[in-house]
């Protein structure tokens, strides 16, 4: 749902955030997820071949973790500190973060057909979104100098597709590789919450509004394994990958995010 056609009333809500030199942003038009929309003022340049020869790089940070563990709740905040702070940024999101990768997300989180997404198709759904969403989105705003956020990103595929649905790990990370160009993030929240504490709070929210959802409906013992997925991830590249966890106050958890960003933009190469 990327609407190009300026509509200045929404540039309040995110008037730091540039894209291409464009004033744009992703703003929550409801409270839930699903409802965001991103608008950019014109269709994106793809000037991501040029990233390299840039003397300014921006800086990627992707939130990751299972169902509830605060992702949403903890960008908002960071939002709030970039926007504080005068830091140039954008906010995107996977599957999605591009009029494709939105419709690309419609099909993997909400299909509800009497034939089911097979595993294989959900991997190369979810790989087609990021390939689109790189070439369109993040490397261009990266070769700007712009930071950007993103909820979700190759890490999960490898959790949700691989450890969870057990699909071939040395494929799947070679089709990252594919799809974002070889870029990784400079920096990976891992928001942890144990099974039960992460189904505690999805039975919170499904008891104030219910949508359907073909990931998060899964078994405990799949959100088990993905959450052992990602503390295994942290363990293997311990200076990109952060685990945080949100089992505690939110005030406390939004710190130590921010500590880690300072960290992380601090230990750049200069
Ligand atoms: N420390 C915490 N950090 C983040 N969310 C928390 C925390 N404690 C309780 N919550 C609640 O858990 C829910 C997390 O939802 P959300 O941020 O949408 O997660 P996600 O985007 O990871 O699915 C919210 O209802 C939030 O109020
Ligand atoms: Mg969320």
């Amino acid at each position: 749902m990327i609407c190009y056609k300026p509509i200045r009333k929404y540039f309040t809500v995110n008037s730091n955030c540039f894209f291409n030199n464009m004033p744009c942003g992703i703003y929550y038009e409801q409270k839930r997820i699903e409802s965001w929309k991103l608008f950019v003022v014109k269709p994106a340049r793809a000037v991501y071949h040029n990233e390299k020869a840039s003397m300014k790089r921006g800086f990627f940070i992707t939130f990751e973790g299972t169902e509830c563990a605060g992702k949403s709740t903890h960008i908002k905040m960071l939002e709030d500190y970039f926007r504080k702070e005068n830091i140039k940024y954008v906010l995107t999101r996977e599957p999605g973060g591009t009029e494709v990768g939105e419709e690309i997300r419609n099909i993997v989180k909400h299909h509800a057909g009497e034939n089911p997404v097979s595993d294989e198709a959900e991997l190369l759904l979810f790989a087609a979104s990021r390939a689109q969403h790189m070439r369109e989105a993040i490397l261009p705003a990266l070769s700007s100098g712009t930071t950007v956020i993103c909820d979700r990103f190759t890490d999960s595929t490898v959790a949700y597709q691989g450890y969870a649905r057990g699909l071939d790990l040395k494929f799947i990370s070679t089709l990252n590789k594919f799809a974002t160009m070889g870029r990784s993030p400079d920096l990976t929240i891992i928001l942890d919450l144990t099974p039960e504490e992460s189904q505690e709070r999805i039975r919170q929210r499904n008891e104030k509004e219910k949508i359907h959802d073909r990931i998060e409906n899964e078994h405990v013992s799949f959100h088990i394994k993905v959450r052992n997925a990602f503390l295994k991830l942290a363990d293997e590249e311990p200076d990109r990958v952060k685990i945080i966890s949100s089992a505690r106050s939110i005030e406390v958890v939004h710190n130590d995010i921010v500590k880690a960003v300072r960290n992380a933009v601090a230990s750049l190469p200069k």
